[in-house]
């Protein structure tokens, strides 16, 4: 197991599937987790469970869009464990589904508000933290509808296209000055963002079939086994990686 004995680990959307899924394994891993989210109430039950596993948390509500509450969950997390060896920049959202032309603009600039401006303010922080320091590692959670199409998700793939967009410009600004930024492109994973979606099917088991098919395992992912490629991502000693998409997919691209 990839260990982070000593290492500050600062997660977004751990009231989620990945996010607490990330903060319960990089925590168990040895790190000390900061976590945020915009649902206050299940981010404190997260801290509860991670402290019940004896992990050490900080944790502080934050809603991404909000460049103060970024800025003051960063500071936050300095000043409660000294440093941020590591960021997971996960919280984001699948609006409704609609063809393009259906789609209503709001819910896209929702979308990129969140999925693109949150991740663009989180790491606008994280690097002053990380120059300071000489070195950090970044995992911008995208997806695999950042690199092809989604039908019917054209502002969610957009907005995990720009995510990789950020990932790989930002890699190479700062990849000489020790800090790796990469990110990570899962398929379909069983979490509430999935939940969700297959609430609003008409046939809930027909339409988790149609999706596993897309996939070589014929499956969909379970939280844990895209989180392990956000600790290998983030992993010291995985020091010549920078500016990848490491898409996590069950074999759906393979083709
Ligand atoms: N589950 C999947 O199938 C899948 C596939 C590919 C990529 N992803 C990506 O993985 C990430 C995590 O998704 P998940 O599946 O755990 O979904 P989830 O819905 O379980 O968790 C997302 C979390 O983000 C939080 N969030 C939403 N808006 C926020 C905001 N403005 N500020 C702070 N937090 C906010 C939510 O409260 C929630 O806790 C997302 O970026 C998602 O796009 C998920």
């Amino acid at each position: 197991m990839t260990d982070y004995s000593g290492q500050v680990v600062m997660i977004t959307g751990a009231s989620g599937g990945l996010g607490k899924e990330a903060a319960k394994q990089f925590g168990l891993a040895g790190a000390q987790v900061a976590i945020s989210d915009v649902n206050e109430e299940g981010l404190a039950a997260c801290a509860e469970a991670l402290r019940g596993m004896g992990i050490e948390v900080f944790y502080q509500a934050c809603d991404v869009t909000d460049e103060q509450a970024v800025q003051s969950f960063v500071e936050g997390t300095v000043a409660a464990f000294g440093r941020i060896d590591a960021a997971v920049n996960n919280a984001g959202i699948d609006a409704d589904h609609h063809l393009l032309a259906d789609t209503p603009t709001a819910d896209f600039d929702r979308t990129m508000n969140i999925n693109v401006k949150g991740v663009f303010l989180c790491m606008k922080h994280q690097i002053p933290v990380m120059l300071a320091q000489g070195e950090g590692a970044i995992c911008n959670i995208s997806s695999v509808a950042g690199v092809g199409g989604a039908p019917h998700m054209s502002a969610y793939a957009a907005s995990k296209h720009a995510v990789i967009g950020l990932t790989k410009s930002a890699a190479f600004e700062y990849g000489k000055k020790g800090i790796r930024i990469n990110a990570v492109c899962p398929f379909v994973t069983m979490t509430a963002m999935l939940e969700q979606t297959l609430d609003t099917m008409p046939d809930r088991e027909q339409a988790l079939k149609y999706l596993s098919k897309g996939s070589a395992l014929k499956r969909v992912a379970q939280p844990e086994e895209v989180v392990h490629a956000m600790l290998f991502a983030c992993d010291k000693k995985n020091s010549y990686m920078c500016g990848h998409e490491l898409v996590i997919d069950g074999g759906m691209t393979a083709i």
